[in-house]
């Protein structure tokens, strides 16, 4: 049997970092990465046999924990009919069909491989659609790896973003304006000063790429005037949080607290795929007609909608949609959170935790952190050493302090209460 250590040469001989993924290496804690053997329910086993509770869930597909049967014999299935066809089927509609039944925002969706890929389109469209170019995004949140989108603030208020990577040349990046998440004074000034030449704002409705932190109410309500009044579009970026904080996801959650709310265009992954290669992106028919065939937008996949993707991800939303799922997870995941902000306080850790449905976050800060700014003030070597004191533990959590964390169906009361006793030693 093949050693942590041992993959983890093997695989930086071949694999530049010896991952496909950035974040699997390790590098902001530390340490070897464990290499999955298996995943059965809430835990997944490494190449050496241990087992962990599992709280990444594939950075947040895994809804229902790993293996479900249902979903199992649904690929089962759809594999003997075949893998990949490059022309329609029956199934693509149906998890169309599905996906639009829970979000009223959306008339009509358009099936793709990876959250990227949807993010990317959505802003093409988005663009073609208003005839405009520069569009905004804020800072913390990750819309997946597109040029335009590998942006950070420039110096000032209203300057165009500078790439965060090498090889984006820095023309893609002039036409994006990087905003602080949840700041309605940045907010109003960038309208006021870029409004009609503006195409679109991409937004983590619950920014789940700088640990776990809400869009304000107050930023909300200001965000959807703001787009109306300019006629740029809003775009949610829903590939964490899209029936994973709930079955309307978050753009329901919003419209419970601010009535009619609704974005103009929605963009999903991760839990519509149930684990496979599968994200979407849709709107309204006014909105929609603009995208190839239809329209002048184009956008295309030799995979797209794929036979097996598809028949995992409606297997998967199908048992997401039976009665009191959503209650008994988030049941669940309040437990979590609530258990480790009592253990933190007992140790007189500083500590702050949020939830919503089956997603959460933690922070070694004492209060929630509304911004990105405040979320990298955490204490990164205290941070390391609870991670790894709950590694050492069998509690796999994400292996960076800015990333949020998932609870699955599969996850029981003796799972909860070993991750408290696990974080009791850790956080002492
Ligand atoms: C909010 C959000 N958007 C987009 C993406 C990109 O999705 P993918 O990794 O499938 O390309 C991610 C990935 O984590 C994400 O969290």
């Amino acid at each position: 049997m093949a050693t942590n250590i041992e993959l983890f040469e093997r695989a930086q001989r071949v694999i530049p970092g010896g991952v496909n993924s950035p974040v699997r290496a390790f590098r902001a804690v530390g340490g070897t990465p464990r290499f999955i053997a298996r995943g059965e329910g809430a835990y997944i086993y490494d190449a050496e046999g241990r087992r962990y509770v599992d709280y990444i869930g594939s950075w947040g597909p895994m809804i229902l924990g790993h293996g479900h049967p249902a979903v199992v014999e649904a690929v089962q299935q759809a594999v003997r009919d075949g893998l990949s066809f490059g022309a329609p089927t029956e199934r693509e509609i149906e998890l169309a069909e599905a996906i639009l039944a829970l979000v009223p925002s959306m008339d009509q969706v358009r099936l793709v491989s990876s959250g990227t890929e949807a993010t990317m389109s959505a802003i093409r469209l988005a663009r073609g659609a208003t005839g405009r170019t520069k569009f905004i995004k804020f800072e913390g949140c990750y819309h997946g790896h597109t040029d335009a989108l590998l942006v950070k603030a420039g110096s000032g208020l209203a300057t165009f973003g500078h790439p965060t990577s090498s090889g984006v040349p820095p023309e893609t990046a002039q036409h994006t304006l990087v905003l602080e998440y949840n700041n309605v004074e940045q907010l109003e000034a960038c309208f006021a000063a870029q409004g009609p030449e503006l195409a679109c704002v991409i937004v983590e409705p619950i920014a789940g790429n700088m640990n776990f932190v809400r869009a304000s109410l107050p930023f909300m309500r200001r965000l959807r005037e703001l787009c109306s009044q300019h006629g740029a579009l809003l775009i949610f970026d829903e590939v964490m949080t899209g029936f994973r904080v709930g079955l309307t996801s978050a753009q329901g959650h919003y419209a419970s607290l601010l009535p009619g709310f609704e974005p103009d265009i929605s963009v999903f992954g991760k839990v519509i795929g149930g684990g496979m290669p599968l994200a979407a992106f849709g709107g309204k028919r006014e909105v929609m007609k603009h995208l190839a065939p239809l329209g002048g937008v184009y956008q295309a996949g030799t995979l797209s909608g794929n036979p097996v993707a598809t028949a995992c991800g409606l297997a998967t939303l199908r048992e997401i949609s039976r009665p009191g799922f959503f209650d008994a997870l988030s049941a669940k995941t309040r437990q979590l959170v609530d258990g480790l902000k009592a253990v933190a306080s007992d140790n007189g850790v500083p500590f702050s935790a949020d939830c919503q449905g089956g997603m959460f976050g933690f922070f070694l800060l004492p209060e929630l952190p509304q911004n990105y700014g405040t979320v990298m003030s955490t204490d990164k070597e205290r941070f390391n050493r609870f991670f790894h004191g709950m590694l050492d533990a069998g509690i796999y959590l994400a292996p960076a302090l800015y990333e949020a964390g998932f609870v699955s169906a599969a996850h029981s009361e003796a799972d909860l209460a070993a991750t408290l006793a696990a974080a009791r030693s850790a956080l002492r």
